[in-house]
C-alpha cells in the first residue's frame, strides 16, 4: 500500500472505532525539536542511561545527575508541542480518541490540551524531594537547591531505570488498552517495559507509526513509515473531508 492508501486506512479505522488509545514515544517530540532516546541523535547513543539515568546514580553521582536533567529542564523550555499534538488534542475533544498514554516526560500532551493523558514515566519539571517527597519548582531545581522542608536534595519527576512506574497512570493506561477497539502506536521504539507490553495487550486493531518501522515486529494490523506529525496532519484532513473533524 502506498503511504496515502495506508492514511486513509487509519482514517477509516479511527471513524469506525468507539475506543481508540494513542500511545506515544519520543519520537512524538522530535518534531518539536527534542531528542529521542534511541535514534543517531537520541541520549542514550550519547550517554550510557545506566551511567545518570538509575536510581543507584542519582545517590552516587548526583553532579553528573543534575546536570543531565536540569540541562533537559531548561532546553524543554524552548519547544512547543507541534501540530500533530494539536490534533491529538482535538481529536480528544471530538470523541474520535479516548486517552493518550505516554512514556514522554515533556508534558507536551496535556499542554497541547489533552484532558485524559496518562504520562507512564512521570513529568520532568514536577520536582520533588528525594526524602520527603514535598513538591518544588523546576527553577529550584535547576539553581542546586535543598527541598525547604527537610534539607536533602531535589529530584525530576521521571521514572528513573529501577523504579517502578506511578500504579496510577499504569492502571489507567492499562484499562484504556484492554478497553480499546483501536491502538494508535506513534514514536517509540517499543524496548521499555511495561509500556512495550501495552500493544499485546489490546484485543483491539493495532496500527504502528513511525519514521523507521525496520524493527517493527509485524503483530501491528497497519504500519505507516514517517513522520508523525505529518501523517496526524494527513489523517486529519480525511476526517476534516468527512467532516468528522
Ligand atoms: P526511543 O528513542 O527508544 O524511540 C523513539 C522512536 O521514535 C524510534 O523508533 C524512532 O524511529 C521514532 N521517531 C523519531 N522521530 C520520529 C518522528 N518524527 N516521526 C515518527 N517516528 C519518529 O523512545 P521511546 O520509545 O519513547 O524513559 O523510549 C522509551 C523510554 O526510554 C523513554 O520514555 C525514556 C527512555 O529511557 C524515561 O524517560 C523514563
Ligand atoms: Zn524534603
Amino acid at each position: 500500500m502506498v503511504m496515502m492508501d495506508k492514511i486513509k486506512s487509519l482514517a477509516e479505522m479511527i471513524e469506525n472505532s468507539k475506543m481508540t488509545v494513542v500511545l506515544t514515544g519520543a519520537g512524538m517530540s522530535t518534531e518539536s525539536g527534542l531528542r529521542d532516546f534511541r535514534s543517531k541523535n537520541g541520549w542514550w547513543n550519547r550517554i550510557n542511561p545506566l551511567e545518570l539515568a538509575t536510581v543507584d546514580k542519582m545517590y552516587s553521582n548526583y553532579k553528573l545527575f543534575h546536570e543531565f536533567y536540569s540541562f533537559r529542564m531548561k532546553d524543554l523550555k524552548k519547544y512547543r508541542p507541534h501540530r500533530g499534538y494539536e490534533i491529538i488534542s482535538r481529536w480528544e475533544k471530538l470523541g474520535l480518541i479516548y486517552s493518550v498514554v505516554t512514556q514522554n516526560v515533556d508534558g507536551f500532551h496535556i499542554e497541547a490540551g489533552n484532558k485524559r493523558a496518562y504520562e507512564l514515566h512521570g513529568n520532568l519539571c514536577d520536582v520533588r524531594c528525594m526524602d520527603c517527597g514535598n513538591h518544588e519548582t523546576a527553577a529550584s531545581f535547576i539553581d542546586g537547591k535543598s527541598c525547604v522542608k527537610c534539607g536533602d536534595r531535589l529530584r525530576p519527576g521521571v521514572v528513573l531505570f529501577g523504579e517502578s512506574l506511578s500504579g496510577e497512570a499504569w492502571n489507567s493506561a492499562l484499562g484504556d488498552i484492554k478497553k480499546a477497539e483501536l491502538v494508535i502506536v506513534i514514536g517509540t521504539s517499543l524496548q521499555v517495559y511495561p509500556a512495550a507490553e501495552l500493544p499485546r495487550l489490546t484485543k483491539g486493531q493495532k496500527v504502528y507509526i513511525n519514521r523507521d518501522v525496520a524493527e517493527c515486529n509485524g503483530n501491528f494490523d497497519l504500519v505507516i513509515e514517517g513522520s508523525a506529525m505529518e501523517i496526524l496532519i494527513e489523517t486529519d484532513k480525511i476526517l476534516k473531508k468527512h467532516s468528522l473533524t
